[in-house]
């Protein structure tokens, strides 16, 4: 596993997609999801978004990516559209994109989010995830693995008391490759709350591996599918769910805004996203 520091400190045209993979993969988040992703993970899909859009969204379309991760797949979708001769401008969205790289001791790290919440720990020869797992209580790793995470999340807290400790790095949790296109913006957001800087601005969302099962209830991803629903233009809006399995086979499904409050299917990928009917059950409010 690459160190925190060694990934930041590597000139972006030296970072391979593997070592992006591995990285992003290794990092679970406060609300307990990873920024699972690797490269290609859609390349059966997007030529069909790109028909799609061609025939139902205008020549400029404005898309919203919720949950990109590192923005690995935002960046393959918008050189795909691009290439395909749509205009396109994304604006990608995650729960955690800002965070912090804390030197806690000599040559040693901490990759914490902004409220201190711990996402990797380097030590001089070691980088080591915050949590334990179940084989840690196999092998006694789980003493150390905890040892060191009360000492650094102690030293981090104390250090982010002061802002301008010079230790402290802002660094972004984004493939540097996002962060060059013009036409790509990240921001922070979290999909449950509301966001009335994005009410009907947008004429395609795609999220792709956030809105699952295993990682929210049906009324949290009711929620989501409403505030989804207010960002998008009519009448043309519309929305892509998809999961994909471990086997690496994408299953999803594209809806429209159909009458007012709903959505309808457009078509089916795979066997079609598995929250399909909490998105066709969810009401979108009007203005
Ligand atoms: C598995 S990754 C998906 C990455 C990318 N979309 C893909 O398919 O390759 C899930 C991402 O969703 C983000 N996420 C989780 N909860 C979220 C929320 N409430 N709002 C926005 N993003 C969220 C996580 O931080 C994580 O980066």
């Amino acid at each position: 596993m690459l160190a925190a520091k060694t990934f930041f400190e590597t000139p972006s045209e030296q970072l391979t997609p593997r070592m992006e993979e591995d990285f992003f993969t290794s990092l679970m988040t406060r609300n307990k999801t990873y920024k699972t992703t690797f490269h290609d993970r859609f390349s059966d899909i997007n030529p069909y978004l790109l028909e799609y859009l061609q025939h139902h969204a205008p020549p400029a379309p404005r898309i919203l990516d919720v949950g990109v991760s590192s923005g690995i797949s935002t960046v393959e979708l918008y050189d795909d559209l691009r290439q395909g001769g749509l205009e396109v401008e994304i604006l990608g969205t995650d729960i955690l994109i800002d965070a912090l790289l804390v030197r806690v001791f000599p040559k040693c790290h901490a990759l914490v989010e902004p409220s201190g919440f711990p996402l990797r720990f380097d030590l001089p020869l070691v980088t080591m995830k915050p949590w334990v797992t179940r084989k840690d209580y196999y092998n006694g790793l789980f003493i150390l693995r905890k040892f060191v995470n009360a000492l650094f999340t102690r030293r981090v807290h104390r250090i982010l008391r002061n802002p301008d400790n010079a230790g402290i790095s802002e660094v972004k949790l984004v493939t540097p490759r996002a962060l060059a296109k013009a036409g790509i913006t990240m921001c922070t957001d979290d999909i449950s709350r509301y966001n009335s800087a994005f009410e009907a601005k947008f004429d395609f969302v795609r999220a792709a591996n956030v809105l699952n099962n295993g990682y929210f209830s049906h009324t949290v991803l009711s929620t989501m599918i409403a505030n989804i629903g207010r960002y998008l233009r009519r009448p043309h809006g519309s929305l892509f769910v998809v999961r994909t399995h471990e086997d690496r086979a994408n299953h999803g499904t594209l809806f429209r805004r159909g009458d007012d409050k709903h959505f309808e299917v457009v078509h089916r990928v795979g066997s079609g996203s598995e929250i399909e009917d909490v998105v066709l059950r969810a009401e979108i409010p009007e203005k």
